[in-house]
C-alpha cells in the first residue's frame, strides 16, 4: 500500500490581537483568572472584511509554496470548519475558486476542533486508494464571529486562524502510521450553536436568544477532553505499533493549558516534547492543531524521521488522533 504523508505546510493568523487586558475592559474578567484557568494571554481576531476562506487562502498559498506545487496541481480540497463563509456554497468551493484550483474536488467537513485530524484521515483514504495523488487539507475557523463578547464564560477562550497541509505520497516508512477518530453524539448538547440550521432557522427570536453564538458547558467539556485525550492517544499509539517513549513531538489541540498538561503527564513526556501556543492564539478550533504543527515545523522542532502524535477533541462531541513519521 502507498505511504501518505505531509509534503507541504502553511499557516495564517489575522494581524489584530485581542489581549486579556482588552477583555478586562469588555467583561468582568482579569488577566490572572484567564492565565491561571486557561493559559491564554492573547488571541488573533479577523478584520471585518475577513471570512474563513480568506484565512484559509493565506495558509493555502504558503502550503502550496512549501510543497512546490501550484493550485492547478491540486486534486482535492477539504476544509475543516464550523464557521464557513456561508451555509453553502462550501468554504472549500469558495477557496477552490480563489486559488484557481480548477481540477480539485472540494468539500467542507464538520467535526469542530477535531476537524483537521478527521480531514487528514479522509484525504489519506483518497490517496491510499489511488483516487487522488494529492490533497490540500485546511483547518480554518473564525470563532470570533460566533462568540458572544458579553459572555465572560466563553469570550476569553477563542481566536481566529488557519493551518494548511498538502498530503501526498511519501517514501516508505514515513507518513501516517495510524488514525483514531471517534464521536460521542450524546454529548452534543455540551457544545453547540443552535440557531440558523434546519431545526431552528435564523429569525429575530434566534438572534434575541443568542442562538447564533457558541453555547458551552465548560466543566463537562473539560472532563470529556481529559478523558478522550488519554484514551485516544493510547489507542492511536497501539494502532501505530509505537510506545509513548518513541514520541518525539506531541501536538495536542490548544484549548486549555491544563488539559494539555494532563495529557502530556499521562504520556510521561517532558515539556520540550509538547507544543504549546495556546498563550498566543487561544482556542482556534479546527485551526488549532495545524497552527501548532506548522509552527513547530517552521521553528525547526521536527526533524525528518521524527514520530509526531496529534490529538484533539471538540464539539460533536468528537475526537481525532494520528501518529505520523515526519
Ligand atoms: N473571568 C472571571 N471569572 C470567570 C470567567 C472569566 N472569564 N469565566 C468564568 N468565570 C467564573 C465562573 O462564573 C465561575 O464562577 P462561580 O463559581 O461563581 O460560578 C468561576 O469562574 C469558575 O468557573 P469554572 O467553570 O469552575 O472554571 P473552570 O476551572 O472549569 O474553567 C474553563 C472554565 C476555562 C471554561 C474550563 O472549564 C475549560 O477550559 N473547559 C473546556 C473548554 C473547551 O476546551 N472547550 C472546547 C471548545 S472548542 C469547540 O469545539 C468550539
Amino acid at each position: 500500500s502507498r505511504s501518505v504523508g505531509i509534503i507541504g505546510t502553511g499557516k495564517y493568523v489575522p494581524e489584530k490581537i485581542l489581549t486579556n487586558a482588552d477583555l478586562e475592559k469588555m467583561v468582568d474578567t482579569n488577566d490572572e483568572w484567564i492565565v491561571s484557568r486557561t493559559g491564554i494571554r492573547e488571541r488573533h481576531i479577523a478584520s471585518s472584511d475577513q471570512a474563513t476562506s480568506d484565512l484559509a487562502y493565506e495558509a493555502a498559498i504558503r502550503a502550496l509554496e512549501s510543497a512546490g506545487l501550484t493550485a492547478e496541481d491540486l486534486e482535492l480540497i477539504i476544509i475543516a470548519t464550523i464557521t464557513p463563509d456561508t451555509m453553502f456554497p462550501s468554504t472549500a468551493c469558495i477557496l477552490q475558486d480563489k486559488l484557481g484550483a480548477k481540477k480539485a474536488a472540494a468539500f467542507d467537513l464538520s467535526a469542530a476542533c477535531s476537524g483537521f485530524v478527521y480531514g487528514m484521515a479522509t484525504a489519506n483514504g483518497f490517496i491510499q486508494t489511488g483516487m487522488y495523488k494529492n490533497a490540500l487539507v485546511i483547518g480554518a475557523d473564525t470563532l470570533s464571529r460566533i462568540t458572544d463578547y458579553t459572555d465572560r464564560n466563553t469570550c476569553v477562550l477563542f481566536g481566529d486562524g488557519a493551518g494548511a497541509v498538502i498530503l501526498g505520497e511519501v517514501p516508505e516508512g514515513r507518513g501516517f502510521l495510524s488514525f483514531d477518530l471517534g464521536a460521542e453524539g450524546a454529548g452534543g448538547e455540551l457544545l453547540k450553536l443552535e440557531g440558523g440550521g434546519s431545526r431552528l432557522p435564523a429569525s429575530n427570536e434566534t438572534v434575541q436568544g443568542g442562538k447564533h453564538y457558541i453555547y458551552m458547558n465548560g466543566r463537562e467539556v473539560f472532563k470529556f477532553a481529559v478523558r478522550v485525550m488519554g484514551t485516544a492517544t493510547e489507542e492511536v499509539l497501539r494502532k501505530a505499533g509505537k510506545t509513548k517513549e518513541e514520541i518525539d513531538l506531541f501536538v495536542p489541540h490548544q484549548a486549555n493549558i491544563r488539559i494539555i498538561q494532563s495529557a502530556r503527564q499521562r504520556l510521561s513526556l517532558p515539556e520540550e516534547k509538547c507544543v504549546v501556543n495556546v498563550d498566543k492564539y487561544a482556542n482556534t478550533s479546527a485551526a488549532s492543531i495545524p497552527l501548532a504543527l506548522v509552527e513547530a515545523a517552521e521553528d525547526g522542532r521536527i526533524k525528518e524521521g521524527d514520530t509526531v502524535l496529534l490529538v484533539g477533541f471538540g464539539g460533536g462531541l468528537t475526537w481525532g488522533a494520528s501518529v505520523i513519521v515526519w
